[in-house]
Order: C-alpha cells, then structure tokens, then sequence
C-alpha cells in the first residue's frame, strides 16, 4: 500500500480516519473533458480529493498542459494527462470511476436538447471506449442532455455486454447545491445545514426540488415555494444569460461533480450512509431511469431510495414532468440503437 506522494504521516493518518483497515484504498479516476471549462476545475477539485490514488485526464485536446499544471499540486494523486482518440485506452485502463464533462455547453436561447445532435455523438463514442476498458467503472455522466445520454450510455453497455445498472449515474447534484442555497437565502437557515431532495430529470420541468422534505423546517409561503422551484429549474438557463454566449455553468458544476465524485468513491470503499440524489436505472416511477436519492455502496447503488411524501404541488410537478422525461428517455435509447 502506498499512500501518498508529497505527504506526511500525520496526512496519512487523516485519509485513513473512517476506515476500519486504516488504509484506504486506491482508486483511479478519470475525466473526460478534462481540458473544458468543467473539466479543468473538476480536475483541480478531484487533484484534492485524498481518496484518489491516479488522476487520468482525457480530452481531445489541451490535456497536456492542464495536466502538467494540475499534478504540481501536492496532494496525494499521480496525474496523467491523454490527449486524443488513440490515448483514451489508455486513460481509462483501470479507471474505478469515470466522470464526462466532454461535449458542448448551451447559449442564451437554447435547450439542453438542442445540444443532443453535438453530445449523443461524443457519449456514445466515450462509451463504447468505457465497456472496452474499463467496464467496471462507476460512470458521472455531466454531458447534456444528461436525460438522453444516460440512456445512450445504457443501450451502449447493454450492446457491449457490459450493463450494470448499478454503475451508471446521471449527475444531478447541481440541481441539489442550487436548490440548497436558493432555500438557505429564502428561508434564513444555515445553508450548510439544508438537505432538500431534488427528483425526477435534469432539465426545465423535469427538475423537481421536494421543499415539503427540506431540512431545517421553514414553512414558507406557497408562492415561495413556487418561486424557489422555477429557479431551481431554471438555474442552469440562469448562468447561461449571465455567461451571455460564453457557455454554461462550470465553476458550481466542478463542485457538485466533485461531490458526487467523492461520494461514489466513499460507496466504494465502503463507508456507510452515503446518500446522494442521482439519475439511475429506476423503478420507483414507471419510466426506466428516473433521479431520486439512492444509496452509493462497494458496487455503486446500492439501493434506489423512494420519494417519500409529496405536497399536492410536487404531485402534480410530477405528473407533469413525466411525458418531457419520457421522450427524452427515449430519444437516447432511439440514438444509441441506430444504425
Ligand atoms: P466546454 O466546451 O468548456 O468543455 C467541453 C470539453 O469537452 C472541451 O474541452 C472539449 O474539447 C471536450 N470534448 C469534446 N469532444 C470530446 C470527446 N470526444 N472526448 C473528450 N473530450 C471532448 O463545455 P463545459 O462547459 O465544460 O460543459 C460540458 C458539458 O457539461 C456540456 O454538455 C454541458 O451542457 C454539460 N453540463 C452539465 C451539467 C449538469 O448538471 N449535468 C452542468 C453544467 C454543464
Ligand atoms: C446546468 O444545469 O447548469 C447545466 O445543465 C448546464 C445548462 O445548460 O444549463
């Protein structure tokens, strides 16, 4: 076991606190998209996560430099960088978890769909590199339409005989962090204290944040609730007019796909209790993939968590959501299995 490169002891003793070895394990992971304006941030944060062993960073160009810069840094992961199709092999090659920011991001007066002819494309191909050689890894998917490319990534495992439904993930947790901090200023609470579920998909509509569930209590008013679940929904579309053409969200979404990350890694090595929302195979609605708060163990999801009580408000969020989430669900399946 060896642990860390630039450490000290007493760092060693802070990584292994949680686990009953003491040793924690190593774990590659690696980002594909790593040189975008997602990917460059989510390297960084990923740099600093003491869970990982190896830092693999992907893209179809400008790794070299990003990885040069990224593995200064002296925390305890190796870094690589890979850079083009013929190195991806490579990149991936014993990777535990893959996270995708790879593809490109929306401008003002677009929909996360209309980047489904650009991004499809990118997945599949990333994917069929995934079941290639690293067909054990838990997959983030980042890249839009994340509705549709989970499915894609689906039908693309399933064709290479690789499927567990337990390892693919659509990344949600921007939709968690920002429903958290637009609560915590409206209700005047802690906002590290707030917990809210946020259900369904990864777009517009199909975002639905469950206030009624929010911890610390704060009984607002109905119109803040309405108020509090269209800027939810709307987050994204958010920072893409205030970013005015120059892409979408990136810094915040490093953040929550370092979170989800860090969580995936912590199922792996078996600490209990880990909790996130996520976009996975389900059967807690009658669609096929569906995100709600799931259980992250030692092979990925553990358990696909139910969505407890609704207010008449989220109910019927729900079955308005239902048909969007549904074609888009199905438009990715469509993609995949063309040709
Ligand atoms: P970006 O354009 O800044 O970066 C994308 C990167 O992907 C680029 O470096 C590009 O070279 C790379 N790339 C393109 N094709 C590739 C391929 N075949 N293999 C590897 N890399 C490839 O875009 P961004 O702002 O980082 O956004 C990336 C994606 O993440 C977009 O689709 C965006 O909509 C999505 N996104 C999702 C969420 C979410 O909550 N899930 C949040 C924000 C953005
Ligand atoms: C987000 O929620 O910020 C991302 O999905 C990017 C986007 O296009 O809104």
């Amino acid at each position: 076991f060896r642990l860390i490169r630039n450490g000290s002891a007493s760092r060693s003793r802070d990584i292994g606190r949680g686990y009953s070895s003491g040793a924690v394990p190593e774990r590659k992971v690696a980002v594909l998209g790593a040189a975008g304006g997602i990917g460059q941030p989510l390297a960084l944060l990923m740099k600093l996560n003491p869970l990982v062993s190896r830092l693999a960073l992907y893209d179809i160009a400008g790794t070299p430099g990003v990885a040069a810069d990224v593995s200064h840094i002296n925390t305890r992961s190796e870094v690589a960088g890979y850079m083009g199709e013929e190195q991806l092999g490579q990149a991936l090659e014993g990777s535990d978890v893959v996270i995708i920011p790879a593809g490109v991001p929306r401008k003002p007066g677009m929909t996360r769909d209309d980047l489904f002819n650009i991004n499809a494309g990118i997945v599949k191909s990333l994917c069929t590199a995934i079941a290639k050689y690293c067909p054990n890894a838990l997959v983030n998917m980042i890249s839009n339409p994340v509705n549709s490319t989970v499915p894609i990534a689906a039908e693309v495992f399933k064709k290479a005989g690789t499927y567990d439904e337990k390892k693919l993930f659509g990344v949600t947790t921007l939709d968690v962090v920002r429903a958290k901090t637009f609560y915590a200023g409206k209700a005047k609470v802690p906002v590290g204290e707030v917990n809210i579920p946020v259900v369904g998909g990864h777009a517009g509509i199909t975002i639905l944040p469950l206030f009624s569930q929010a911890t610390p209590k704060a009984n607002l008013p109905d119109e803040d609730i309405n108020a509090l679940t269209k800027r939810t929904q709307d987050g994204g579309t958010e920072v893409v007019e205030a970013k005015a053409g120059k892409g979408s969200a990136t810094l915040s979404m490093a953040y929550a796909g370092a979170l989800f990350a860090d969580a995936c890694l912590k199922g792996l090595n078996g600490v209990p209790d880990v909790v996130e929302c996520s976009f996975v195979q389900s059967n807690i609605t009658e669609l096929p993939f569906f995100a709600s708060k799931v259980k992250l163990g030692k092979n990925g999801v553990e358990e696909v968590l139910g969505l407890g009580s609704l207010s008449d408000f989220e109910k019927r969020g729900l079955e308005n959501l239902l048909p969007e989430l549904k074609a888009s669900i199905e438009k990715g399946i469509k993609f995949a299995n063309q040709i």
